[in-house]
């Protein structure tokens, strides 16, 4: 018996081996989930077709989320397909180059327009989808990062689309929990993927991390995966609104440095 048997999962988000998207979506394949995929677009389809077939999963499915008509096709497609959703889970985050690193003051209108899109109001396009179908409860996932609460370099306008995903988290916990619908985020700690390595400075950020972390070590899509099976499955029934931290500990800290760094400081 798996923890996901009997549900039915749709997963946005997958680019290639290395998305958290892949890690969730195993975990959840495992423990029986009937697994629907939703990848960005064309030039994507060379690494998502792959992982599909190894683990059988025949919906494999564009979607652009900045598209409304993209959003509806994908869901009427769900519900043609199995008559009824069970898991969403919101792997998708966007934002250009430009409005990451530089100085925070030159984000662009037309940026943060684009990455609040993608980022943010993708979640509630989703929901709002997904609400019919959810007719025995849910549960809806996305992932944040700790630069919604606390200022990290670079991190800029990500940070903003961030904070708004995890309020936007909040109300729609609040909106769809009388329909049974859970609604939570995973912050997750820095883990090695495309979308992270668009952020400047990101492999000194991993080593930071590991090196400040109260359990010294990083994150792994594997260790999100299991937290996403936490939400997905009955084991949270009574769990949402809730920002979940995956991320060995690093957002308790008031201060980072190591006490090896704290004694230099005085020599
Ligand atoms: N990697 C990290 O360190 C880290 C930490 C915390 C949170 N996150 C979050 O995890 C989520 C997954 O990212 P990841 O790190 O696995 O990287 P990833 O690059 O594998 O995933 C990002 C996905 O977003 C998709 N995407 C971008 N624009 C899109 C659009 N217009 N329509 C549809 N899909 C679109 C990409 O195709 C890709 O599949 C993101 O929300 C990211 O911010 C990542």
């Amino acid at each position: 018996m798996g923890l996901m048997d009997g549900k039915v999962a749709l997963i946005f988000g997958l680019a290639n081996k290395n998305s958290i998207a892949w890690g969730i979506t195993k975990r959840l394949h495992d423990e029986g989930a009937a697994i629907a995929l939703s990848y960005a677009g064309e030039i994507m389809e060379k690494r998502v077709f792959p992982l599909a077939n190894e683990i059988n999963c025949d919906f494999v499915e564009p979607c652009d989320v900045t598209s409304d008509e993209q959003l509806d096709a994908i869901f009427a497609k769900v519900k043609d397909r199995y008559g009824r959703l069970d898991t969403l889970v919101h792997c998708v985050a966007f934002a250009n180059r430009e409005d990451l690193g530089g100085r925070f003051v030159d984000i662009s209108r037309e940026g943060f327009k684009l990455a609040l899109d993608i980022s943010a109001y993708s979640l509630i396009g989703m929901a709002k989808r997904a609400e019919p179908l959810m007719t025995d409860g849910g549960s809806i996932i996305s992932l944040t990062y700790y630069a919604a609460e606390k200022v990290m370099p670079k991190y800029h306008v990500m940070a903003v689309a961030k904070a708004a995903l995890e309020t936007i988290t909040r109300y729609l916990a609040n909106d769809l929990g009388p329909k049974g619908i859970r609604v939570n985020a995973i912050s997750a700690g820095p883990i090695k993927t495309l979308a992270a390595a668009g952020v400047p400075g990101f492999r000194m950020m991993l080593k930071y991390s590991e090196k400040a972390a109260p359990l010294r070590r990083l994150v792994s899509q594997e260790d999100v995966g299991d937290t996403a099976l936490y939400l997905a499955s009955d084991l949270s029934r009574n769990v949402t609104g809730e920002t979940i931290h995956v991320d060995a500990g690093y957002n308790i800290l008031g201060l980072t440095a190591t006490e090896d760094e704290l004694a230099g400081l005085v020599e």
